[in-house]
């Protein structure tokens, strides 16, 4: 049965509409004021809702654009003073779905909700076909290895446990985080991924908790932050170990308390996260070496899921080569070539130090240099383990001082064991800034 929550000050017109819309089939959830229906909202699990435009304390069009933050795909449908137009239009541009006089007239009331309930249900479908076809968020691989992740998936995901996902680089901790949301109650908010490594250390605070206007020099206006936009879903913390160390108490109070702070601002905001991490570190020796807080590695490490490099699950190659030669021939537009025994030979050859993202370059690469329909070892061999110090830059100067700045980034990663923060400090570089760089030049740890 769809539910409907129904929202506005006057008794009379929720109980009305709540008892005619009972009549026809709907479960009705009442409301008075905006606020309580936002955290309705978050709460159970509505349909569509019908909100009133004027009311005391949060009104109709503040309400709307929150619950539209929070739950973009949720219909609201608007019931307006008769005559006002210009606020209808206005309630229409934030998100709203259609709008009534009120009165509601019953007839446009059940059509109105009907086809709002129809285009959820499409846009519902649509998302979920795109999912599928595309296939690119889906875990690929039937081994025993892969078998036994997807179970720890099925386990922990309708929990709200916090996850931490250990692995090599390219081995799928991202997608193993997409799933766990994915399999959720959370399913319907939003997953909102922050990249730890890549936010400037003196921009950290406002990117996770937001800032209000004016609150430093160049804060323009106001900015919500990470955990305010995973209100209701999941926040994914990528290389959670390169959180700098003395952020990381603020860090652990949002985890711990739900609490967060704008900057500027002495307002508590409560949020309801589920946290998931990623690390390609040994946070566990971070800790042992006072770099990273035991008490925020244990907050996290609830719940730990190790995703297995590729060199332990081998048999998992050809799947996997399937799956990507298909997707890379959709990508590109073209018919996608068939792999002989030879080619999948070749492949399961190799090491894989880049594990998954490294077969899926290399394929990648070979379809783009080969228009051959059959594919098969050679291809394979001529691409496969190229280094990428072999890329050249060209011999005029900026090409001789870009192929010298990744030599030595790359020396001072090594010297460092590749850590980042260090070799940014000795490097005279901000820590994103370094991270930046290793991403243009393709600066990879090779194991
Ligand atoms: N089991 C899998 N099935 C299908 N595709 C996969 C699988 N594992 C990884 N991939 C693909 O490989 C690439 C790398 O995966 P992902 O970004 O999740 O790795 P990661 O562990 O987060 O890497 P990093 O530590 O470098 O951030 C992506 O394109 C992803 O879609
Ligand atoms: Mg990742």
């Amino acid at each position: 049965m769809k539910r409907i929550l129904i929202v506005d000050d006057e008794k009379n017109i929720r109980l009305s509409l709540s008892n005619f819309l009972k009549v026809e089939g709907y479960e009705t959830i009442e409301s008075e004021d905006g606020e309580e229906a936002i955290k309705l909202l978050d709460r159970e699990d509505i349909d569509i809702v019908i909100l009133d435009l004027f009311m005391p304390g949060l009104d109709g069009m503040e309400a709307l654009k929150i619950m539209k933050q929070r739950h973009e795909n949720i219909p609201v449908i608007m019931l307006t003073a008769h005559g006002n137009t210009e606020r209808a239009v206005q309630a229409i541009k934030h998100g709203a779905y259609d709008f009534l006089d009120k009165p509601p007239n019953t007839d446009k009331m059940l059509v109105a909700i009907y086809n709002a309930l129809d285009m959820k249900q499409l846009r519902e479908e649509k998302n979920e076909l795109e999912s599928l076809s595309y296939g690119k968020e889906k875990l690929i691989g039937e081994s025993t290895l892969m078998k036994e992740l997807y179970q720890q998936i099925e386990r922990v995901a309708p929990l709200n446990t916090r996850v931490l996902i250990v692995g090599e680089s390219g081995t799928g901790k991202e997608l193993v985080a997409l799933a766990i949301h994915k399999k959720s109650k959370r399913k319907e908010r939003r997953f909102i991924k922050v990249n730890c490594a890549a936010i400037p250390s003196e921009l950290f605070e406002s990117e996770f908790f937001g800032h209000e206007k004016g609150s430093f020099t160049g804060a323009i206006s106001k900015k919500i932050g990470k955990f305010e936009k995973a209100d209701g879903g999941t926040l994914f913390l990528d290389e959670v170990g390169d959180i700098p160390l003395h952020l990381q108490p603020k860090i652990l109070r949002a985890i711990q308390y739900g609490e967060i702070q704008r900057i500027g601002s002495d307002k508590e905001i409560y949020v309801d996260v589920r946290i998931i991490a990623a690390t390609n570190r040994d946070l566990q020796k971070a800790v042992s070496e006072n770099k990273f807080r035991e008490d925020l590695f244990y907050r996290l490490n609830v719940f730990p899921i190790s995703v297995p490099p590729l060199r332990e699950h081998k048999e998992d190659i050809l799947p996997l080569t399937n799956h990507f030669v298909n997707q890379i021939a959709v990508e590109n537009n073209f018919k996608s070539p068939s792999i002989d025994d030879s080619a999948i030979n070749a492949l399961m050859n190799y090491d894989y130090p880049g594990n998954i993202r490294e077969l899926r370059n290399i394929l990648e690469r070979v379809l783009i240099l080969s228009s051959s329909e059959t594919i098969s070892d050679s291809h394979i061999t001529s691409v496969i383990g190229i280094k990428h110090d072999d890329e050249h830059y060209g011999d005029d100067l900026k090409g001789k001082v870009l192929s010298t700045e990744k030599k030595v980034i790359e020396e001072t990663l090594e010297k460092y064991n590749w850590n980042i923060s260090k070799a940014a400090k000795h490097l005279g570089l901000e820590r994103s800034h370094l991270y930046k760089k290793m991403n243009k030049l393709n600066i990879k740890r090779q194991r």
